[in-house]
């Protein structure tokens, strides 16, 4: 054995590794290997069945639990389930989670509470579940799928969705089916249904047995699901999802909204996530590195394994395994049938090349590549991408990145893709990302839930550094239908199954257990729970420090003291200390640094949340305040009618600050690690102050992508090196020659002189805690108005903006003009209304038409105005103020050229041509 085990098949450099090699023979190094049949992970989002019923009270009654019976009366119930062909009715026939919670076992510690399936296989005859049920005139859609992103969106007064899910119809239930053949070459495989995602209550039945699910809509989990196959003939999967209304405070979207897989293994293999990576000491000399693998012998006979891992460096934006630069130390070992065995092993990378987040470091990659042999054959190969990283947490001064102390210059993000809902697209949020790069972010905060796991794949790749958040709430809840009616019975198995699934990636740094809960409230039976909590994500992964967002916990209440990180939302700056919140029952906080960290001198602080900044792309109003940070009223930085919130950036949610007050607050506090704006991105829902809208306001970029203001204030304080400056308002005010039109500029200068028209209306020096340069008496004259800034001294960027003609045409640029004929590639396209010069009109709405020629269709397009009621598929959309999105997604398999022509009455059309490649 041990001779065919010297075989070193990866000792030649740079080999790629295809991982769907069946019985195949290779010669590498002039040695003969046998790959016995190795874990194939095929994509199945392709070609599903889709049908939602036109209402709750319509839909069929396979419900996971008694609470979802509230949502219709029980005469329907039985209606229903006479329609779908029940006889012998009983409600209780229909409650499903018997059959669904065995799902989770694996990730319950303590086997006796181990859920037992029951015998029975109820609903096996439901139509929906049968192999021969004819779906033809279901709608056929490719995953990831958001139900409910299409609209339309619910108006009006008393809609069945209102603004803080995003008026949109995610809730509801519906099914996707999917006939899948597999071949009889497979039999004796283990096969595996993973789903990185579904909104939500998923329960799965494989040839019409219930085979288990999940509720948690941001999970991902996955069935065992060998035992319903047929081999060498077609099986049909069929999934049902049951969205609550009120169930969530910002927009969930519905559907399989993340990627599906089948997974097909030997018996004998690597568990689901069972590899665990860490470096416990790191140096630029060397590094220690662990793994822990999890074998699973799910045969009925015993197994002699051997089982070797290799460290490579790693390419994961060419998915290329490079280098081989360790091993450690194979092991041999048995694993009784049906068990699990682990085991660890220690080596060292030489020289290691360090994850680190840019621009001053850069994230290196390993993959850790793990290989099981039975005898002569390889039976599985794992695969591990990972980092090696150090990092401290330093009470004084904050996270210290491989010796580097590292500010935190992060955003909140949803899980929403703007305009393309929740359905995941790697390219859509690998663009949000890169915007939220070019302003100087370096951390993330995945509010409030697991995001998809290509996000971290790119939060590794790009070199963010990430808070991972599960829950928005624990037993105490936020909406009716929220976590919190499942929290007792699925916390456990969803953290743990969180936490195995994103411990390997090195942009993780901080386990967040949770936000804003109302356990803050109830003293120590609120610390039960978050003890409890702790002890899971330590017993995980004892490697990363554990916070909780608190808005409301202070030092002196026994939560704060369970966390090893603070984790502050808006609590730094103070709450509501302005006298005019005197005497309400709103929470009021004085400033929290300080007292947290007398309280903590052991603790890191950190902002989870700071800002809730809010404001409409371009829209001004007047008149603007005089203060550093003001709240939205009418008249006073917002206008109810039109919805709209003045973008001089100095106006925020009652609880929040501007981003200059935040600032300041954090410069005068060295010892704060840092902060996580609310939010990066606008997002759909929480339209926070106008709920008649159905997006939000909070975003530094808005829900097209397109940059507010704000964006360049925190550009020039997180990228002190670059220079650049930045003009506000625009210059288009017919209406207000003579009056008083405030000009605010941002630079990462430190001085600047402003021109209107040629003439100097002075040069003014930023104080200390001062971040924008105001010139608040300009009385407005249309013409130019000019910028030049300067930094110690010596001249740094300049700025113009300047009064425009009338839309006379449009300018349209894609962000990519080549692009991937994978079917999921995207352009995005930026149309601008120009006046006759190139000028975007700044305060032009005029409406958009778009075409598209070629291999390619427009999926949506948007505007970044949170009040546009337009459906998002729609080819035709106004322009907010001069700007205006269409996304043009590819076709699979289709290379060419997309001609996309935009059109808009009375103005030159304008054309962008796309290279569709494969
Ligand atoms: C916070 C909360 C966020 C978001 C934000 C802005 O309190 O954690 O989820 O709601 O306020 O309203």
């Amino acid at each position: 054995m041990n001779g065919r085990l010297n075989v070193n098949f990866v000792g030649c450099s740079l080999i790629i590794f295809i991982l769907i090699i069946y019985v195949n023979i290779f010669y590498e190094c002039g040695k003969k290997v046998i790959y016995y049949n190795v874990r194939k992970r095929i994509s199945i989002n392709d070609d599903w069945r889709f049908f939602k019923y036109p209402s709750r009270e319509k839909a069929d009654s396979l419900v996971y639990d008694l609470f979802q019976f509230m949502y219709k009366s029980k005469k329907d119930e039985i209606d229903v389930a006479k329609l779908a062909g029940f006889k012998n009715f009983n409600s209780f026939q229909f409650i499903l989670k018997p059959w669904v919670t065995p799902t989770g076992n694996e990730f319950i510690k303590d086997s006796s509470r181990h859920y037992k399936r029951p015998k029975d296989n109820p609903s096996s005859n439901f139509p929906f579940v049968l192999l021969d049920y004819d779906d033809s005139n279901w709608e056929i859609v490719d995953l990831p799928h958001d139900w409910a992103i299409n609209g339309p969106f619910f108006t009006g007064p008393n809609p069945e969705v209102g603004g803080s899910m995003g008026r949109l119809p995610s809730p509801g239930v519906g099914w996707y089916r999917k006939k899948i053949f597999i071949p009889e070459s497979d039999s004796g495989k283990c096969i595996f249904l993973e789903i990185d995602g579904a909104m939500s209550y998923t329960i799965v039945w494989v040839n019409g047995n219930v085979a288990g699910g999940w509720p948690y809509g941001y999970a991902s989990w996955y069935l065992d699901i060998t035992k319903y196959i047929k081999w060498g003939d077609e099986n049909l999967i069929a999934i049902r999802l049951d969205n609550p209304p009120n169930s969530s405070r910002w927009y969930p979207g519905g559907g399989i909204y993340r990627n599906v897989w089948l997974t097909k293994t030997n018996p004998v293999h690597v568990s689901h996530w069972g590899t665990f990576v860490v470096t416990p000491e790191v140096s630029r000399d060397f590094a220690n590195v662990r793994i822990e693998v999890c074998i699973q012998n799910d045969s009925n006979r015993e197994a002699d394994v051997y089982v070797k891992t290799d460290i490579h460096y790693f390419d994961p934006l060419r998915k290329i395994v490079r280098e081989k630069v360790a091993s450690f130390k194979p092991i041999e070992m048995k694993i009784l049938p049906g068990s699990r065995e682990k085991i660890e092993s220690s080596t060292i990378v030489e020289k290691p090349k360090l994850w680190g987040p840019p621009p001053e470091q850069y994230p290196h990659q390993y993959i850790a590549v793990t290989t099981l042999w039975e005898g002569s054959k390889i039976i599985d190969k794992f695969e591990t991408p990972f980092g090696i990283r150090h990092i401290r947490f330093d009470p004084d001064s904050g996270i210290f990145v491989n010796g580097e102390l590292v500010k935190i210059k992060g955003v909140n993000l949803h899980h929403d893709l703007g305009p393309l809902g929740t359905a995941f697209n790697l390219r859509a949020a690998e663009r949000q990302l890169e915007i939220l790069r070019e302003m100087g972010c370096n951390a993330i905060r995945t509010a409030h839930n697991p995001p998809a796991p290509e996000l971290l794949e790119l939060t590794d790749r790009l070199g963010f550094l990430v808070i991972d958040e599960i829950f928005d709430c624990w037993e105490i809840g936020k909406t009716t239908y929220d976590f919190h009616l499942i929290f007792p019975e699925w916390y456990e198995q969803d953290l743990r199954a969180f936490i195995r699934r994103d411990r390997n990636h090195p942009s993780v740094i901080i386990w967040s257990i949770g936000n804003e809960v109302g356990e803050q409230y109830t003293g120590e039976s609120g610390v039960e729970i978050a003890k409890r909590l702790y002890r899971i994500v330590k017993e995980e992964d004892p490697s990363r420090p554990v916070t909780c967002a608190m808005n409301w916990a202070k030092p002196y209440v026994p939560l704060p003291a369970v966390m090893d990180v603070i984790g502050l939302n808006y609590q730094g700056e103070g709450i509501r200390q302005d006298p005019e919140f005197e005497g309400t029952d709103k929470i009021r906080t004085p400033p929290q640094y300080e007292p947290f960290h007398k309280q903590f001198p052991e603790k890191v602080i950190l902002s989870t949340e700071t800002a809730a900044s809010l404001s409409s792309r371009s829209v001004y109003l007047f008149p603007v305040t005089n203060k550093v940070s003001d709240f939205v009223r009418d008249g006073r930085g917002g206008d109810s009618k039109i919805r709209h919130v003045n973008a001089y950036e100095l106006y925020a949610a009652d609880f929040g600050a501007s981003p200059d007050k935040v600032f300041a607050s954090i410069d005068r506090h060295p010892f704060v690690a840092g902060q996580f704006v609310w939010s990066g991105w606008d997002y759909l829902g929480e339209p926070t102050p106008y709920y008649e809208s159905r997006s939000s306001y909070f975003g530094i970029i808005d829900l097209a992508g397109f940059k507010k203001d704000r964006f360049y204030l925190y550009q020039s304080k997180w990228r002190p090196d670059y220079p650049m400056a930045h003009i506000l308002p625009h210059w288009n005010w017919p209406d207000r020659i003579g009056k008083i039109t405030p000009v605010h500029v941002f630079t990462s200068g430190d001085e600047a002189e402003l021109f209107l028209n040629g003439k100097s209306l002075g040069r003014k020096k930023k104080g200390r805690f001062e971040y924008r340069l105001r010139w608040d008496s300009v009385r407005y004259e249309p013409g130019e108005l000019k910028v030049v800034t300067y930094k110690d001294g010596r001249k740094w960027a300049e700025d113009i903006v300047r009064t425009t003609g009338e839309p006379y045409r449009l300018i349209a640029k894609a962000d990519r003009n080549k692009i991937k004929a994978d079917g999921k590639d995207l352009a995005f396209i930026t149309v601008r209304i120009a006046d006759e010069e190139g000028y975007t009109v700044p305060d032009a709405n005029n409406k958009v038409n778009f075409h598209i020629e070629g291999p390619g269709e427009i999926v949506a397009t948007a505007n970044g105005d949170p009040t546009d009621f337009t459906p998002f598929p729609s080819k035709s959309r106004k322009a907010f103020n001069g700007l205006v999105l269409c996304i043009v997604k590819s076709k699979k398999g289709i290379p060419g050229r997309i001609k996309v022509v935009a059109e808009s009455e009375g103005l030159k059309k304008a054309k962008v041509i796309i290279e569709i490649k494969n």
